[in-house]
């Protein structure tokens, strides 16, 4: 997809906020410092509309892009940061489930993985929750630059078996790096759009 615009809509911290222009939604989950809003950016080449940084919980709120006035990426905060206090991973999985659960505009959801590392106990139960919410789900292992070419497809191999992906569900390797995969990435997308 070509991206003429992209712009930052507005950081939600709550359902009232959220835009109501019904454009669908593709919304992004992963682990803290996984490489999520990464993702985001260079699908769209920008290079920091999404800010990134190298410690974990940067996103702290739901936060809608807006691209091309056709749809919305929606960055969410990480998960898995250990951190974090208990009233925090509260507010975190109110948030979340707030959103994940009823959004009706919500397509399908990314789910950023570490190809370098098998998938984590709470990556596995965040496919689960989508799964049982009947969200489409798209698993980008990212990181891909970081894995020498021999050892990828054993990567990958893991990352679906740990997870227990379900036939209907892609698991596409990802570098925002070098951008392998990209392309890949918004074919799946533009089916859901
Ligand atoms: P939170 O907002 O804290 O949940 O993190 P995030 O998932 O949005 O991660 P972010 O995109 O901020 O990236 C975290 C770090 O990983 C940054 O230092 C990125 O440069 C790096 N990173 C992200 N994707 C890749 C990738 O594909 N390859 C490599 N080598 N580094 C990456
Ligand atoms: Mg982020």
């Amino acid at each position: 997809m070509k991206v003429t615009n992209a712009e930052i809509v507005i950081s939600a911290v709550s359902k009232k906020q959220y835009p109501n222009d019904r454009l669908p939604e593709i919304a992004l989950a992963g682990r803290s410092n996984v490489g999520k809003s990464s993702f985001i950016n260079k699908l769209i080449n920008r290079k920091n509309l999404a800010r990134t940084s190298s410690k974990p919980g940067k996103t702290q709120t739901l936060n809608f892009y807006k691209i091309n006035n056709a749809f919305y990426f929606v960055d969410v905060p990480g998960y898995g940061y250990a951190k974090v206090s208990k009233k925090e991973r509260e507010k975190w999985g109110g948030m979340m489930e707030e959103y994940l659960q009823y959004r009706d505009t919500l397509k399908a959801v990314l789910l950023i993985t570490d190809l370098r590392h098998e998938p984590t106990r709470d990556d596995v139960q965040m496919y689960e929750f989508l799964k049982y919410f009947e969200l489409p789900v798209i698993v980008i292992a990212t990181k891909l630059d970081k894995i020498p070419k021999s050892k990828r497809a054993n990567h990958l191999k893991r990352t679906i078996q740990t997870l227990h992906i379900e036939s209907n569900d892609l698991v596409l390797p990802f570098s925002a790096e070098t951008g392998e995969g990209k392309e890949e990435a918004w074919g799946v997308l533009q089916s859901f759009l």
